[in-house]
């Protein structure tokens, strides 16, 4: 029997050598109340298409529109007995003119007309789709998933629906677990007994160099932001270079093109050393208000702000996660950027597949800056012993970085599968890396974890 919300849906690693098209993921249903959370958190209104991937019989579609009044929901599932079941369920429902069923696969369907995407998919299928649904769909589209989340990429909204299991599955462990009553009460559940419904919204790309003119008081001067982003997550600095120079870090908030930016002063204190931006950013302006706090009261200033043109495409060179040089290659292809990475020190025997360039896993281009994430150690098989990671340069590289003039700046942090690796002593010796199926390193070796600053060379246009 499957228990919806509580089988583990099965879906594999992001981006591995087999299509993403080629995941199980089973059909489960969702409850119909959990149906009704979910799409309460997207907050649908008239105005809203709604796309189900993987819509199962049709439950959420009729929903969204019988229930949410969504302009138009449209599913999309592989299995056509449930889309006959859906069209069935449709018209029982009155909503047939409202929605849609396309057989078909939802990984490489097209969606982008969706204002709300729904999902009940898997953690690896949530992460194959992550970036398609970032480029494709228009900023401020929320996405809405049905227990799994999308790996690094903090949730806007999350809703933890504590569920009473009736019956043996609430008495399996501990039978007094759902007795407020006792201490053995528990009262945040296995995750198993949880409903967990999250909610993203698609961020505008606001990376890069932004400025436009502005008075503060009687200073005519140009304001600056410099934005980082990683995904929802924008940092930066802010710089007033007017007859004073007012400069310092920015705490921003983005929710679609939405941004709103705290100028937080490092160099000195006035009136105008506390106001924030507020806008939206929309392709390469930024428009909006400037609201500067003066005596009891705070002033709007209308400004406007233009990103400065960024070329990061090239190949990028930087000391690695074991202190040799790597490289990251970004070009455009199909009209789209892309990047791989390549180091040519590693160890990789033939029967592995060789050294090869690795794709990234994931390449946000951000406008003038991206994000990316890049999965290393997938050469091996089973002939390693099940795990497919036997290296400490294995593990997930995760950047940032924005181009200003002709150099790169960002961030960068390796977090290694293996923290064994970790805790052993440093003996650095670049030749000690070894990748042979079940080996250790001859030697010990230095593996730097967690995010530090990132200022690659240009080596090749
Ligand atoms: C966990 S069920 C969710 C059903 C529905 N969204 C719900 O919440 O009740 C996942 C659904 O995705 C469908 N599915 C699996 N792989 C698919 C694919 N590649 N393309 C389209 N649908 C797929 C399955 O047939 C199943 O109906």
């Amino acid at each position: 029997m499957l228990l919806p919300g509580v089988m583990p849906l099965q879906a594999s690693p992001p981006n591995t050598n087999t299509s993403p098209a080629q995941t199980t993921i089973p059909y489960v249903p969702t409850r119909h109340d959990a149906v009704r959370d979910l799409l309460w958190l997207a907050d649908i209104g008239t105005n809203d298409v709604v796309y189900d991937l993987g819509s199962g019989d049709g439950r959420v579609v009729i929903a969204a529109v019988r229930d949410f009044h969504a302009r138009k929901a449209v599913g999309i599932e592989i299995n056509p007995q449930f889309i006959r079941e859906s069209r069935e369920n449709a018209a029982q429902a009155g909503v047939a003119g409202r929605v849609e069923f396309i057989q078909g696969d939802l990984f490489t369907n097209d969606f982008s007309q969706a204002s709300v995407v729904v999902l009940y998919l898997g953690h690896g299928a949530n992460l194959d789709l992550r970036a398609q649904l970032v480029r494709t769909l228009k900023p401020g589209t929320r996405i809405v998933s049905h227990q799994f989340g999308m790996g690094e990429w903090p949730a806007d909204k999350l809703l933890d629906v504590r569920t009473i299991l009736l019956g043996m599955y609430g008495e399996m462990y501990n039978e007094f677990r759902i007795n407020p009553d006792v201490p053995e009460f528990d009262s945040t559940g296995s995750r198993a007994s949880h409903d967990v419904l999250s909610a993203w919204m698609v961020p505008a790309p606001v990376a890069g160099v932004w400025r436009g003119k502005v008075r503060l008081e009687s200073e005519e001067g140009e304001l600056k932001f410099t934005l980082h982003q990683r995904l929802s997550g924008v940092t930066g600095s802010f710089q007033f270079q007017g007859p004073t120079n007012l400069e310092g870090h920015v705490q921003a908030d983005l929710w679609g093109d939405h941004l709103r930016c705290w100028c937080i002063s490092t160099n000195r204190s006035s009136y105008f050393s506390q106001m924030w931006f507020e806008g939206h950013a929309i392709d390469d302006t930024l428009n909006g208000s400037l609201w500067v706090p003066q005596g009891n009261e705070t002033r709007e200033i209308k400004w406007a702000g233009r990103r400065d043109r960024a070329d990061f495409t090239g190949t990028w060179e930087w000391a690695g996660p074991m202190d040799s040089p790597v490289q990251l290659k970004i070009e455009r292809r199909d009209g789209r950027l892309t990047a791989t990475y390549v180091d040519k020190n590693r160890t990789v025997p033939d029967y592995m597949g060789g050294n090869k360039p690795i794709p990234a896993t994931d390449f946000y281009d951000f406008g003038g800056g991206f994000y990316f994430t890049l999965l290393l150690g997938l050469e091996g098989s089973s002939m390693t012993g099940g795990s497919r990671r036997v290296s400490p340069e294995d593990g997930w590289l995760i950047g940032e970085g924005i181009a200003i003039s002709n150099t790169l700046t960002g961030t960068i942090a390796f977090y290694p599968y293996n923290r064994r690796f970790m805790n052993e002593p440093i003996v650095p010796d670049p030749k000690s890396r070894t990748n042979a199926p079940g080996s250790q390193p001859d030697k010990r070796v230095v593996v730097q974890e967690g995010r530090r600053d990132w200022l690659p060379k240009r080596v090749a246009p």
